[in-house]
């Protein structure tokens, strides 16, 4: 297994993992699955001014993290919006984690300070995952999505990177996305 950074042409292997939770359930909010074209369009514009990692295990995609903007307004710009998808086959053997703690050291390096993720509730393996991994939850936004048959409710959780912020002056914002380099056997 080995963690890497993505390109577009891993769209087809990051959809396998991702279509099933648009087709049914609710943790994503798309109603249809993104096509490979569009998919790969995210992984490239995420990687001009994030980053996107993959997990491989001989050759499939078995799982995917990346971060991304949180609001447009410049005062936000030093916050970013993290996912994570595993490929059930590879759950519980610390790849989420993995993937996560990866990213999180290029979001930081990069210069970004804060790091949100949303939740559709109920979603124990995520809201555990960010739990152990040091986010705390800010706070639930109720009845704000409809899928899968119900209104959904979605916890927002939130954990600092970087130096702590406690700046009295506003800091440089982040840089250039920060690459992995290379793949990272794991
Ligand atoms: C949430 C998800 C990414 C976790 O990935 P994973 O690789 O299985 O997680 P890890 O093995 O790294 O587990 C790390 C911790 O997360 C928590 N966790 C993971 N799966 C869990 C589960 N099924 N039930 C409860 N806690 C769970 C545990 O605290 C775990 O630590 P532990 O194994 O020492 O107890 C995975 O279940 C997934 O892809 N789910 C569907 C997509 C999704 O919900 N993504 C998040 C969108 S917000």
């Amino acid at each position: 297994m080995q963690i890497r950074d993505a390109e577009p042409a891993d769209a087809p292997g990051c959809l396998a993992v991702y279509a099933p939770h648009v087709s049914a359930g609710a943790t994503s909010f798309e109603e249809t699955p993104p096509g490979v074209d569009e998919f790969a369009l995210r992984i490239a514009r995420i990687l001009r001014t994030h980053a996107f990692l993959v997990a491989e295990a001989d050759g499939a995609i078995a799982g995917f993290a990346y971060g991304g903007p949180h609001r447009e307004r410049p005062a936000y710009r030093w916050s970013a919006e993290v996912s994570v998808y595993i490929d059930p086959l590879h759950h519980r053997q610390g790849l989420g984690a993995r993937l996560y703690g990866s990213l999180f050291a290029l979001l930081a390096e990069q210069g970004y300070r804060t790091l949100l993720a949303g939740v559709a509730l109920p979603n124990p393996a995520s809201l555990n995952l960010h739990h152990r991994l040091g986010f705390i939850e800010a706070g639930v936004f109720r009845n704000v999505g409809w899928k899968a048959g119900g209104w959904r409710d979605v916890a927002w959780l939130q954990r600092s990177i970087g130096a702590p912020p406690s700046e009295t002056a506003a800091p440089h914002p982040p840089g250039a996305p920060v690459r992995l380099g290379g793949p990272v056997v794991i």
